[in-house]
């Protein structure tokens, strides 16, 4: 193998790492960005539907009752969310169970760590 080559190899493994760091550093923050959805039947809908004007993380940290959740869908509704009619229901099911009022909150992303506070 001539120097050439070598080098040139080098450079192509060079190339190849740094794709690879930038990949998985992207993919690191997407993951910290983002909350998945839980699974569920409308998951995808809700990840259409729901969070093409903002983060998951907004629905993934509420916890609320039925009735809040189906003011808060009706709401978004109104603010421009496309959610067919048909799949209101669903919808709000699918919050209310997944993040309903007597879940333990989210808990907290590192970047945002408030320290507890006593009341006085
Ligand atoms: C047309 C844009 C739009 C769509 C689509 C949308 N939202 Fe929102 N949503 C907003 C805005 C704007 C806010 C307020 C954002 C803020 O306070 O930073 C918000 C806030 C929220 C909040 C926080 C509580 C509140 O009321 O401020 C929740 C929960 C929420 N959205 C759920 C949903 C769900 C569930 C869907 C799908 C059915 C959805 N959003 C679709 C615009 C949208």
């Amino acid at each position: 193998m001539s120097q050439r080559d070598s080098f040139q190899n080098f450079l192509a493994r060079q190339c190849v790492w740094t794709i690879a760091v930038f990949t998985l550093l992207s993919v690191l923050q997407l993951w910290s960005q983002s909350p998945e959805l839980p699974p569920g039947p409308v998951q995808g809908k809700i990840r259409t539907a729901c969070l093409e004007c903002h983060d998951s993380r907004i629905i993934v940290q509420q916890r609320l009752n039925k009735a809040a959740w189906t003011k808060e869908v009706d709401k978004m509704i109104k603010w421009g969310a496309v959610v067919d009619a048909a799949d209101r229901d669903a919808f709000i099911d699918y919050l209310s169970s997944n993040f309903p009022s007597d879940k333990p909150a989210e808990p907290m992303s590192r970047t945002s760590s408030p320290k507890k506070r006593d009341h006085p």
